[in-house]
């Protein structure tokens, strides 16, 4: 038996590395697993995975930023599955443009908050009227451990995940009377492919690695932590920002 048997969960960024992760898990634990990608090519290759391992799933070819978009994908993910009780808002990620707020573009400002945080809003202003329709469910977004610490030259992306972390509680307050579950996770460094390409750029010395006791998380213990707070079993788990850092925020 699985641990989502009988589920729904829509997931944004599943092409690639932890919604990869994510989606397989999530599928090889019984969920039907509807998800939107930018990567026409790589999403459907990780739908073709899911059906493969025998799975269900859905990939939606569409952009976390467009209201209409989002929109849609939601409403194909009840068209074909009839149900939402899953919603993760994964899509977002660090980039090399960023920066200190007085060096860093104002450009990657905007694009990081309209990325990681306007992305994971529409995911929810679309998603969560379908989670309550379905009798209530969870929401999974993603932060970072740089919404906990402090950091150098990412302060774009730490402004976004924090506002995140924050909407996660607030959120969590306001749908719990609907039997909307709201909880964040917050990763240290995770090796998937982008972020691996950014450390090799940054070299073994990355300061962001001194603090994580068992060095890099690898993309599976983050979906683990997403499929705990997906799961039944965190039913009294909400506005909560659970760190899978290895200890990084704690050291
Ligand atoms: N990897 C890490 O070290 C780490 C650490 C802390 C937090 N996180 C967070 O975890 C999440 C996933 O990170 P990752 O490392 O797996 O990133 P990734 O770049 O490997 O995966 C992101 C996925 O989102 C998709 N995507 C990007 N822009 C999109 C758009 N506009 N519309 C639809 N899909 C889009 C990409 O194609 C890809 O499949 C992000 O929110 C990131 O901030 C990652």
């Amino acid at each position: 038996m699985g641990r989502l048997d009988g589920k729904v969960a829509f997931i944004t960024g599943a092409a690639f590395g932890i919604g990869k992760a994510t989606a397989l898990l999530f599928a090889q634990e019984g969920a039907a697993v509807a998800f939107i990608d930018n990567q026409e090519q790589a999403g459907q290759a990780t739908a073709d995975e899911i059906h493969a391992a025998g799975g269900q799933s859905l990939f939606i070819h569409a952009d976390v930023t467009q209201s209409d978009q989002v929109e849609a994908a939601i409403k194909q993910t009840l068209a074909k599955f009839g149900k939402l009780n899953i919603l993760h808002n994964n899509v977002g990620g660090s980039t090399v443009h960023d920066s200190s707020v007085t060096e860093a573009p104002v450009e990657e400002f905007w694009r990081k908050m309209q990325l990681d945080l306007f992305g994971m809003w529409l995911g929810c202003r679309h998603g969560i009227p379908a989670l309550i329709e379905s009798g209530g469910g969870s929401v999974i977004n993603m932060s970072s451990i740089f919404a906990l610490i402090g950091t150098h030259k990412k302060d774009a992306y730490t402004a976004a995940k924090g506002a995140i972390s924050a909407l996660t509680r607030s959120m969590a307050v306001e749908y719990a009377a609907n039997k909307v579950r709201v909880n964040a996770i917050a990763p240290g460094a995770t090796g998937t492919e982008r972020v691996l390409k950014l450390l090799q750029r940054d070299g073994v010395t990355n300061k962001s690695l001194d603090g994580q006791l068992f060095g890099i998380v690898p993309p599976k213990d983050v979906a683990y932590a997403a499929l705990f707070l997906a799961s039944d079993e965190s039913a009294s788990t909400t506005g909560h920002i659970l760190s899978v850092d290895g200890g990084l925020t704690i050291s």
